[in-house]
């Protein structure tokens, strides 16, 4: 094994979030800034690609910057730089991997490529120091909903995932025909605790059977016609009563599916990740299961599960563990394959 005390640049822009983190060793944090954009993008109710690019270039270094001084250290103590090459918004990870491929350039040091969906993994190494491999990982985002089994640090297979809109996409884009604004999960998640879970009967879309795939662009044209008859019957829809139906409905149906995952691979531990990993239900409901089951749970705490570059950064350590190291033609890739 390498030197496990590695410093290590994380550096995280696939999205609307720049960040930079330093680690000691795969899983002690020194920093982790976040520059969020939700706030330029939440007039447009989304992120515009365009937009998140230029706001990129102009945070990178600066937080950088403060991602080094939060630490305690310049970028001479750097030993490895780990940066996300995909997938993502290609003009946006463009700027975190030209700045990483520079700076490894300059300073002489290793790089290592991550993927998003390994860093989101990896945020529960940082949070639960004793968690190993391997186990089933549910991987639920804005971007994502992957159900995938985890064999090592870095081999991963993808058991199910969205065949349309992404579990976190599904909460937005409801929100916004809800009028609660963006970015939706949170706003749903706040809204259905005033709400019935029984008040709406929205269709839980399971597939075929034994299948582990999802579908949620179902319910949203289900939310969407319920609005709308509604409206024809002269009646004014609850807010905290659909959110909260909608929400159980999406719920119930990635609960269902990660635990018969977790049973038909022989697991005995389930590990949440991604920005949707904070939804309070969620957390309740694999709870619940995981105790009957008894199956163990995992979690990050909400700025783990969000976009950052400490998830980034653990990914690149063990990457780099195992003895894989990129180049300086390493590219963006928007669809990279898991
Ligand atoms: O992982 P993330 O920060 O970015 C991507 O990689 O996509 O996830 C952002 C997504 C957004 O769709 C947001 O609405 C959703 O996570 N989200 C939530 C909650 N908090 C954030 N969804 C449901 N409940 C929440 N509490
Ligand atoms: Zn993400």
């Amino acid at each position: 094994m390498k030197n496990n005390k590695l410093i290590t640049l994380g550096i995280e822009s696939s999205c609307d979030e720049t960040s930079a983190a330093v680690l000691l060793g795969g899983r002690e944090v020194l920093s982790d800034v976040i520059a969020s954009q939700i706030k330029v993008h939440q007039v447009f109710g989304g992120v515009v690609p365009e937009i998140a690019s230029r706001h990129h270039l102009n945070n990178i270094n600066p937080v950088i910057d403060s991602a080094l001084k939060e630490a305690g250290i310049t970028l001479r103590d750097v030993d490895l730089i780990g940066v996300t090459y995909g997938p993502g918004l290609v003009g946006a990870l463009l700027i975190g991997l030209a700045t990483a491929k520079s700076m490894a350039y300059a300073l002489k040091k290793p790089l290592v490529g991550v993927h998003h969906i390994q860093g989101h993994i990896s945020a529960n190494y940082i949070e639960h120091k004793e968690l190993e491999p391997p186990f089933l990982a549910l991987v639920v985002s804005g971007g994502h909903t992957n159900i995938v089994n985890v064999s090592d640090y870095n081999h991963f297979e993808v058991l199910g995932r969205t065949r349309d809109d992404a579990a976190g996409e599904a909460f937005d884009k409801v929100a916004r025909v809800l009028g609660l604004g963006y970015p939706g999960g949170p706003l749903i998640d706040k809204a259905a605790k005033e709400g019935n879970p029984h008040a709406v009967e929205f269709k839980r879309v399971f597939l075929e059977k034994d299948s582990l795939d999802f579908s949620f662009s179902g319910i949203k044209t289900g939310v969407l016609n319920y609005l709308n008859t509604q409206k024809l019957k002269g009646l004014q829809a609850n807010v905290n009563d659909t959110a909260a139906s909608f929400q159980l409905a999406v719920m119930e149906v990635i609960t269902a599916k990660t635990i018969m995952a977790a049973e038909r691979m022989n697991k005995d531990k389930v590990v949440v990740a991604g920005g949707v990993a904070a939804n309070s239900l969620l957390r309740q409901m694999l709870k619940e299961e995981c105790d009957r089951k008894g199956l163990a749970l995992y979690f990050p705490s909400p700025i783990l599960c969000t976009d950052n570059a400490a998830m980034i950064g653990c990914a690149a350590y063990y990457k780099y563990q195992s003895g894989q190291e990129d180049d300086y033609y390493l590219d963006a890739y928007p669809n990279l394959a898991l």
